[in-house]
């Protein structure tokens, strides 16, 4: 008996050897001369915010170097009023649309003059990614220079967004489009899809080039994302002026739980480097109000979930995805309802014949298992349920979100998205979107360390 159990112990040690070698083959081919990773070859041929964000994570394990690169690069394309950019379009690509002769960020007076990149913004995680780079660096002074070096930065992207986008002085902030909140084509957006009426676009889509159609978003779905950014552009990218006219303005709780979360990072960054008593001040302000603010606003008891709130419509989006969740990585709930929530995460996303954690409501009517946002699992947001769940001591169901995230890698490869369903894999794979992507890479190797 002892034997077989040794045996086993070793079969599954070196099936996550061999996870961990593939990953960083991805990781290694994936990253480019200009100093950054993209998230996937055709489809995505540039540097993305939150993609680097949890790229720089895999790479600590083993590739300090790469990894301090990868933040180095983004925030170097940081605008001078303290914005990142959700895009950084550091080479010509005819691959990807929209591009930055598209996006047009030059129109912005405070845009980087060195690179061209989009003028919206993603989750900001580049906070709690310092942090976690210090966590994994074996050499703690040589990575805590390296954070001095830098932190600043992500200090000056906070205040970005607390003067320019919680307009109501709630502690929350605002995201203007779809692909700000990461999560582009939820269908938490469909009745706020409803409220507008923009042109049929015609351009030539490459993402469908790449990609089965079916598992992206729409044709319609794009002339709604572009009219916006039309709006935003018609505007130089005014924050007053998007904030006045978008017909996308929401209150995101992914969005909004980074950010708290990276507050959070920061203070204990600063209070490690010393001497930055009235950033650690000003950091603290912020995190009590945004906590309460999110706890006030955002938590729908019915539900037993947090909610999107439309700020356009003024009403909530009383609809549940993987980003309802979320806040727990942010340590936002009290204890009570952490148990509600992962009540709610148990009896709709949790049963036996899934895997953990679908993206959207998979009870919902709107639930669809292969459409990208829209229902299919997602590595990123299971690494934040994961750890989410870890610190409210729910440890089974963060192991098994952990387990859910491996096997489905290891059946399917290094997909960008996953079919939560596991009957369907009697007939077909169930991995979605484009393959060989960085961050499920990345962050596979950092729950197989931990
Ligand atoms: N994820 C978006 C896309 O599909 C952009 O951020 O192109």
């Amino acid at each position: 008996m002892a034997v077989i159990y040794r045996q086993c112990v070793f079969i599954l040690y070196r099936m996550k050897e061999e996870l961990i070698i593939k990953a960083k083959e991805i990781l290694e081919a994936n990253f480019q001369e200009g100093g950054f990773t993209i998230p996937c070859q055709g489809l995505y041929p540039f540097q993305w915010k939150w993609d680097s964000g949890f790229i720089a994570i895999g790479l600590a394990y083993y590739n300090i170097k790469n990894a301090k690169r990868e933040i180095e690069t983004l925030l170097n394309a940081q605008w001078e009023n303290g914005f990142i950019p959700h895009i950084v379009f550091h080479n010509d690509s005819d691959t990807y649309f929209p591009g930055a002769d598209f996006h047009k960020s030059e129109l912005h007076p405070l845009a980087s003059k060195e690179y061209r990149s989009t003028g919206m913004a993603q989750p900001p995680v580049t906070g709690f990614v310092l942090q976690k780079m210090l966590n994994i660096a074996e050499d703690k002074e040589d990575m805590l220079q390296f954070i001095d070096t830098q932190i600043d930065k992500v200090f000056e992207n906070h205040k970005y967004f607390y003067q320019h986008r919680d307009i109501h002085n709630e502690g929350l902030v605002y995201i203007y489009h779809n692909w700000e909140s990461g999560t582009d084509n939820s269908p938490i957006w469909d009745d706020i899809w409803k409220t507008m009426d923009p042109p049929k676009y015609s351009f030539e889509r490459r993402d469908t080039t790449h990609v089965d159609p079916s598992q992206r978003p729409s044709k319609r779905e794009y002339d709604y994302y572009l009219h916006i950014i039309e709006i935003a552009k018609e505007h130089n990218y005014d924050d007053a002026k998007i904030a006045e006219l978008s017909p996308f303005l929401v209150q995101d709780p992914l969005f909004n739980a980074m950010l708290i979360k990276s507050n959070a990072a920061l203070i204990d960054l600063y209070e490690k480097l010393g001497n930055n008593k009235e950033k650690v001040s000003q950091l603290k302000k912020w995190q009590e109000k945004s906590i309460k603010g999110f706890n006030a606003k955002l938590y729908d008891a019915e539900l037993g979930a947090y909610v999107h709130y439309d700020l356009r419509n003024n009403k909530p989006i009383r609809f549940i995805s993987s980003s309802s969740f979320a806040p727990l990585y942010a340590g936002i709930p009290d204890m009570e309802r952490a148990k509600q929530m992962v009540n709610t995460m148990m009896e709709k996303f949790g049963g036996e014949d899934k895997y953990l954690c679908a993206s959207f409501d998979p009870t919902s009517d709107r639930f669809n298992p292969k459409k990208y946002w829209r229902g299919p699992v997602w590595i990123n947001l299971n690494w934040i349920l994961f750890y989410g769940l870890k610190s409210y001591g729910f440890t089974k169901i963060a192991e098994r979100v952990k387990q859910d995230s491996i096997e489905l890698v290891e059946k399917e490869g290094f997909y960008e998205y996953f079919d939560s369903r596991k009957e369907i894999r009697k007939t077909e794979a169930g991995g979605y979107g484009g393959n060989n992507f960085s961050w499920s890479a990345a962050l596979l190797i950092d729950l197989i360390n931990n």
